[in-house]
């Protein structure tokens, strides 16, 4: 199995080392346009496989597609990041370009692939590489869901004082303020997350997973890359191995949850066709119009689209 992963920045050097980590894939290759940072990033990680006993080789080089050929995955995190003060929105027309031609480039070498979006803004760069690509809708899908949830899971923890990997939840909408997650589908090893605390309470969490993000490029005056890299692993595991584990993701809705045409976070099951599945839950009103809201903003930024 080989995976390649364009930009060689944060998110995409911490993915490689996560992935070559975990020992589950033959090669992996790293693309970057700045001349050696895929080159040095691959050395590095190349250097600690044999302290934790992987076969994995990584190779690294500058804007060479063909050293891509024939990946079964295609991990698209180039494009630039979000400083203080930015949202991911404003990212919007630099980022599509960059994201058109990765995803053209790529796909010469790689037909068959299947590519996970992680550049922001997240869902509408998963909608251009989709309608660049003219591929199978199931085989692009766009990663933020598990990074969000996950976020919201550590926020619960610190305030239930209870550990995050017994909190299950999901979560839908885009990758920004107006993401949903969901209460009512949340529980404590099954138990329902209201047995825990109330709707009020909940929101306060809810509110600083929303500026999740922003919390740390306030920190650091640049975007979160440890938690968004482990989350392209657990995608592409469950994509290699098709384990079809559920996650939440980017993907194409086609009438789910009354909405068609647009890329959202929903709850899918992930194997070896990308997404084999998408889960429509029943929503009360609320949801529903929160998800909506979140619908409709992204369609007015597919609106600013200018490639
Ligand atoms: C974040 C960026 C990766 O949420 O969108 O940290």
């Amino acid at each position: 199995m080989k995976v390649t992963i364009i930009g060689s920045g944060n998110v995409g050097g911490q993915c490689a080392c996560l992935l070559a980590c975990k020992n589950i894939v033959e090669q992996i290759v790293l693309l970057d346009i700045n001349k050696g940072v895929s080159e040095g990033k691959s050395l590095d990680i190349s250097q600690m496989l044999s302290v934790v006993k992987s076969d994995t080789v990584v190779y690294g080089y500058t804007n060479d597609y063909s050293k891509s050929k024939n990946s079964d995955i295609i991990v698209i995190t180039c494009g630039i990041t979000r400083k203080q003060g930015m949202n991911r929105d404003d990212l919007l027309n630099i980022n599509a370009k960059i994201i058109c031609s990765a995803a053209k480039n790529s796909l010469i070498f790689s037909p068959n692939a299947k590519f996970i979006i992680v550049s922001n803004p997240l869902d509408i760069m998963t909608y251009v590489s989709y309608i660049t690509l003219k591929i199978d809708y199931k085989k692009v899908i766009g990663m933020a869901g598990i990074l969000d949830i996950a976020r919201y899971k550590f926020f619960l923890s610190k305030k239930l004082n209870i550990s995050c990997s017994s909190i299950q939840s999901l979560l839908l909408g885009g990758h920004g303020d107006k993401m949903v997650p969901l209460y009512r589908y949340s529980s404590i090893e099954g138990i329902p997350l209201k047995e825990f605390l109330t709707e009020k309470e909940n929101e306060k969490i809810v509110s600083r997973t929303k500026k999740g993000g922003e919390e740390i490029v306030n920190y650091l005056g640049t975007s979160a890359w440890m938690a968004p890299s482990i989350s392209i692993v657990e995608m592409i595991k469950s994509i290699l191995k098709n384990s079809r584990k559920l996650f939440c993701c980017s993907a194409l809705l086609n009438g789910e949850y009354d909405i068609n045409n647009l890329f959202l976070g929903v709850p899918v099951i992930l194997g070896k066709n990308g997404v084999e599945r998408v889960i429509e839950l029943k929503l009360n009103n609320k949801e529903f119009n929160l998800l909506h809201e979140s619908a409709n903003h992204i369609k007015k930024v597919i609106n600013k689209l200018n490639i």
